[in-house]
């Protein structure tokens, strides 16, 4: 008796990389079934039987694809980098899609003088999601700092006292002008990769590559 195999499984953070995924898998001939926005599916068939995209939070993709419960998937480099602090093995990056691209920046209030703070030696609290990053930054600079982790709407912190400057992803600017924030340096360029887990690529090479190399072509890189 021939089991049927279980399909591919792309992990995908609905929103922005979702969105800006449908393009790649609509140059792959994929359609999704459902629209994450409007269900509550957390597994989402598609056009081809043997492919099924899960949905979960985008800072959770590395994980679901390290331990192999999704084959292939896509994170922003914001995520690998700190997902890479503690574990990374199992994991391959082959490709830069060029997709969800923002800046990850300092930030501060409009009347706080970084510049000047830094030039002083002073010590700065920076709250922020991206700890690996932002201590990292810092580091090289030879800035002292104390880094406050939080898990969303870091423009709050500098606006109510918590923080000095945050560390957190800008696009259009408009978040930080809302807040009287400005951006005072830039961290570092973030789109989102292409992310495949190890084994499934040796054990389901033939079947993942052609997706792999679509979706790099489709995206220009
Ligand atoms: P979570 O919901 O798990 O807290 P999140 O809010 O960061 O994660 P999204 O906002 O969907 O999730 O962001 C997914 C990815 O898109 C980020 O990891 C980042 O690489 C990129 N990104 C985030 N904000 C922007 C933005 N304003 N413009 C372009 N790309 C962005
Ligand atoms: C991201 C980021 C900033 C905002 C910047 O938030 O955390 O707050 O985008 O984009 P802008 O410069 O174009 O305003 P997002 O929209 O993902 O909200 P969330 O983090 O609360 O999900």
């Amino acid at each position: 008796m021939t089991s049927t195999p279980q399909p591919l499984t792309l992990a995908l953070s609905k929103g922005r990389i979702f969105e800006e995924t449908l393009p790649l898998l609509e140059a792959a001939g994929v359609e999704v079934k459902d629209d994450p926005e409007t269900s509550r599916k957390l597994i989402l068939d598609t056009s081809r039987p043997d492919l099924r995209i899960i949905i979960v939070r985008a800072t959770d993709v590395p994980t679901y694809v390290q331990y192999g419960a999704a084959d292939f998937g896509i994170a922003g480099r914001d995520v690998l980098y700190e997902h890479a602090d503690t574990h990374s093995r199992g994991l391959y990056q082959p490709v830069d899609l060029n997709i969800a691209r923002c800046r990850l920046c300092v930030a501060v209030r409009e009347n706080f003088d970084y510049h000047a703070a830094v030039r002083q030696g002073s010590r700065l609290r920076i709250a922020t999601k991206y700890v690996r990053a932002a201590r990292e930054h810092f580091a090289q600079k030879g800035v002292h700092v104390d880094i406050i982790k939080l898990y969303g709407s870091m423009e709050l912190a500098p606006l109510v006292g918590l923080a000095d400057a945050i560390v957190d992803l800008v696009s259009t600017g408009n978040t930080l002008k809302a807040n009287n924030l400005v951006a005072v340096e830039d961290v570092a360029h973030i789109s989102s990769r292409l992310i495949v887990n190890q084994a499934a690529l040796k054990t389901r090479g033939a079947e993942l590559r052609p997706l792999l190399n679509t979706f790099a072509q489709a995206s220009g890189a």
